[in-house]
């Protein structure tokens, strides 16, 4: 009883916790890849596959997983000589992984779910081919190492041991620590994400690169113990080198590009009846437009009704009051209503005045007073003024 509390409270103390049901290894186990003579247990001692590979992806077309953050590609069982086993057990190759999780471990699912992503969208047959390919190798896993083996047991324990290394490599934030932060126009040195990662990691990662685009990493390890619950140590990398060449790297963002902003709300052209009211900084009281198209100012005057007749192009309209048609006489850009108009000029409005050239302002010679008519311009005079509609 004694020494079996000691055992397991000295696993815990290796910073893992004990996978029910698997056997509890010595503290003391070798490393894996680092045995100078045969070790026989390998239920306590990963063989041959002793070089443990954490690898994420970095998805930009098309995106998988949050914007900042990696996602998991697999927990690969590579031989100490970076060669590597396949599909070890046909017979574990299971088609049920995610019923399986549910079952055994639902939080590393729901994980899983965010995080472990196919770049096709078909999660489950990502999962039962990195389980199929790798975890079926990995010989710390294999039926035989559990006491009371139960048929998919160790499905749980493969993948949660993956999940628990990747949040243990957060490379996005990594990076961008050391100032390497996505973008459609930087580049990046293959040296300065080395530097970036292997700071925190403790030793070179395999950095992957597609059309110049980094694309994955490769983290690797060795362990002592089994993948359950043994103790993982960072390792120098073996077998094939980083795909990125040494400069000119893209960090591609996984957000899609912001859609342009959307055009400003179209105001719909005037029409149909309204009084056009004045409003400038030269007085409080800006007064109305008159039937002639003069400017007034006098109390106890009435506004003149004008009719908007909006045009075939959707946006402009013309103007006429009970003088007849509206326009800014060509000669000296005077604005007229009369019977001598002959052809009505077209104004615009903004949502808030009425405009003429795309021009929201209207000039006059002075402010009028008493009973002035002022004479209303399109081209800069003295006193400036706008012109707002109120419909009637
Ligand atoms: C390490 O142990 C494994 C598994 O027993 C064995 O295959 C391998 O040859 C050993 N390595 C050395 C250098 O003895
Ligand atoms: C998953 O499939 C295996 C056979 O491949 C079976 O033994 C197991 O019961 C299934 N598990 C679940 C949860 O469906």
């Amino acid at each position: 009883m004694f020494s079996r509390y000691l055992l397991v409270e000295a696993s815990l103390a290796v910073g893992a916790a004990m996978a029910a049901g698997s056997k509890s290894c010595p503290v003391d186990s070798p490393l894996s890849c680092h045995n100078s003579t045969a070790v026989a247990d390998t239920c306590c001692f990963n063989a041959p596959g002793g070089q443990m590979l954490m690898t994420q992806f970095w998805d930009t077309h098309p995106v998988t997983g949050p914007e900042d953050s990696w996602t998991m590609h697999g927990l690969w069982p590579d031989n100490c000589d970076g060669s590597f086993e396949s599909n070890c057990d046909k017979n574990r190759a299971y088609k049920n992984i995610t019923q399986i999780l549910q079952g055994s471990a639902p939080d590393t699912l729901k994980y899983m779910q965010e995080f472990w992503k196919d770049y096709k969208g078909d999660d489950e047959t990502f999962w039962e081919h990195e389980f199929g390919k790798h975890g079926t190798c990995i010989s710390t896993l294999e039926p035989t190492c559990y006491a009371d083996y139960k048929p998919t047991q160790e499905v749980g324990d493969y993948f949660t041991r993956a999940v628990t290394l990747f949040k243990a490599l957060p490379s996005h934030e990594w990076l961008s620590e050391a100032g390497i932060v996505p973008s459609t126009s930087a580049t990046y040195t293959l040296e300065a994400i080395q530097a970036a990662l292997s700071a925190k990691h403790g030793k070179p990662v395999v950095i992957n690169c597609k059309n110049k685009e980094l694309n994955e990493l490769w983290y690797q390890y060795n362990i002592q113990g089994s993948v359950q619950d043994g103790k993982f140590t960072a390792a120098d990398p073996v077998g094939s080198g980083s795909t990125c060449p040494k400069t000119g790297i893209k960090y591609l963002p996984k957000a899609p590009p912001r859609p342009p902003a959307p055009h400003p709300q179209a105001v719909p052209p005037l029409s149909g009846k309204g009084r056009v009211s004045v409003s400038t900084s030269a007085s409080q009281d800006g007064g109305f437009l008159i039937s002639s198209g003069a400017w007034y100012r006098s109390k106890g005057a009435t506004p003149a009704t004008y009719t908007a007749t909006p045009g075939s192009d959707g946006a402009t309209f013309t103007l006429s009051t009970s003088k007849g048609k509206c326009a800014v006489q060509e000669k000296d850009a005077s604005f007229t209503c009369g019977s001598g108009v002959s052809a009505a000029s077209t104004f615009g409005y903004d949502g808030t005045h009425l405009t003429y050239d795309s021009k929201d302002t209207f000039y006059a010679d002075k402010l009028p007073e008493n009973n002035d008519q002022g004479v209303v311009y399109a081209t800069q005079k003295a006193v400036s003024f706008q012109a707002s509609w109120t419909a009637v």
